[in-house]
């Protein structure tokens, strides 16, 4: 997707260097930063310069290359993956990529071991790029639909950024509406602003104005009277990690969007590609829920008079505040999960017709 006019990809390799567009600084600068060890990208992850399922999975595939480009050795290769599961905890896409990476590099002789993981790492990121792309085209179906009975612009609401800086290309909940888009569909996108971190605001909202796709940006609380004033036609989220069952852990918010969406009648769809899937955990109370550092909460970050970002505390000094980072969307309250192979129901039958 485009930057100022300019296709650009979240991620790449360069002479050796893993290049990332850091989103800490977005919208406000547009940095792209260099990652040249095996902790660069554990901490890129950590500090959520990149972010995203699909992009720290694919951050963490980048690390082992870096890893080894550092100390081609097994015992700092398998320490280097541990630390780069461990960055986040919640996101599946984490282990999902470097349990990948590892099985491919089991084995293999150290003389031939970089070539292998970078083509490993590369194809990771070709594949989210397809995934996605086709995330787009099955989902595009359901915006079809609605403007076809509506003749009018489709409004969607959307949480957190599942938009193309989450992934390598296309986005997840933003591709089928980029689709949308490329067909002269009149879409809206209602991008709730997503506190602490501001994700749809900052990252959301950013990403489609330079597509050229209007949006709206709300404060979280608004989508419930939105909903009711029938000024939303669909909600389309992300995943951090979709259980087998259906249930869908992600950004924290998700969960009361799908409530307002499921009293108000309004369809409510996550998209995600097939490696945010959790095939093991058989209830959600077992997915680990990242806590972040309050100050997220209790600061505010933004840009002064002369283009420099400044950090401000908003909250009183002595008061507590708790940061969690996910939560869980129940799969009664979904209408539908749209993959790259299709869209289907959001339950283990549904998946399992998709993923045999
Ligand atoms: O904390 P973040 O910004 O990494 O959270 C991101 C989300 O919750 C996204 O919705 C999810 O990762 C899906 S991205 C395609």
């Amino acid at each position: 997707m485009r930057i100022g006019g300019k296709e650009y990809r979240t991620i790449w390799f360069e002479n050796n260097i893993v290049k990332i567009i850091d989103q800490t600084k977005l919208p406000h600068q547009f940095v792209i930063k260099d990652l040249k060890t095996a902790r660069d990208a554990i901490n890129a992850i950590k500090d959520m310069e990149v972010r995203g399922a699909p992009l720290i999975g694919a951050t963490a595939a980048y690390g082992l290359v870096l890893a080894i480009l550092e100390n081609n050795n097994q015992s700092f290769l398998n320490k280097s993956a541990e630390n780069l599961i461990s960055s986040r905890p919640t996101a599946i896409n984490l282990k999902w990529a470097v349990d990948r990476m590892m099985s491919k590099l089991s084995g293999v002789n150290s003389d031939k071991i970089l070539e292998i993981a970078l083509s490993e790492a590369k194809e990771i990121c070709e594949e989210d790029i397809k995934f996605c792309e086709n995330i787009g085209s099955n989902g595009l179906k359901i915006i079809e639909e609605i403007y076809n009975k509506k003749k009018d612009t489709v409004n969607i609401l959307t949480h957190c950024n599942a938009g193309w800086l989450a992934t390598i290309d296309w986005g997840t909940a933003t591709s089928p509406i980029y689709h949308a888009h490329k067909k002269r569909i009149p879409v809206h996108v209602w991008a709730d602003e997503t506190r602490p971190r501001n994700q749809g605001a900052n990252l959301t909202s950013y990403e489609l104005n330079e597509e050229g796709i209007k949006n709206t940006i709300i404060a979280d609380n608004t989508g419930g009277i939105l909903m009711q004033r029938g000024k939303i036609d669909m909600c389309i989220v992300g995943t951090d990690r979709t259980l087998a069952n259906g249930d869908v852990c992600n950004k924290v918010g998700t969960y009361l969007k799908a409530l307002a969406a499921h009293d108000n009648n309004i369809p409510f769809y996550v998209a995600l590609p097939s490696s945010t899937i959790d095939w093991n955990i058989k209830d959600h109370k077992y997915i680990p829920i990242e806590e972040r550092n309050s100050e997220e909460l209790s600061h505010i970050e933004g840009i002064d008079k002369e283009g420099n970002i400044k950090k401000l505390q908003i909250y009183p000094k002595k008061s507590k505040a708790m940061n969690l980072a996910f939560d869980i969307t129940p799969a009664k309250y979904i209408t539908g999960l749209i993959t790259e192979k299709g869209i289907c129901e959001a339950s283990e039958n549904g998946l399992r017709k998709l993923f045999k």
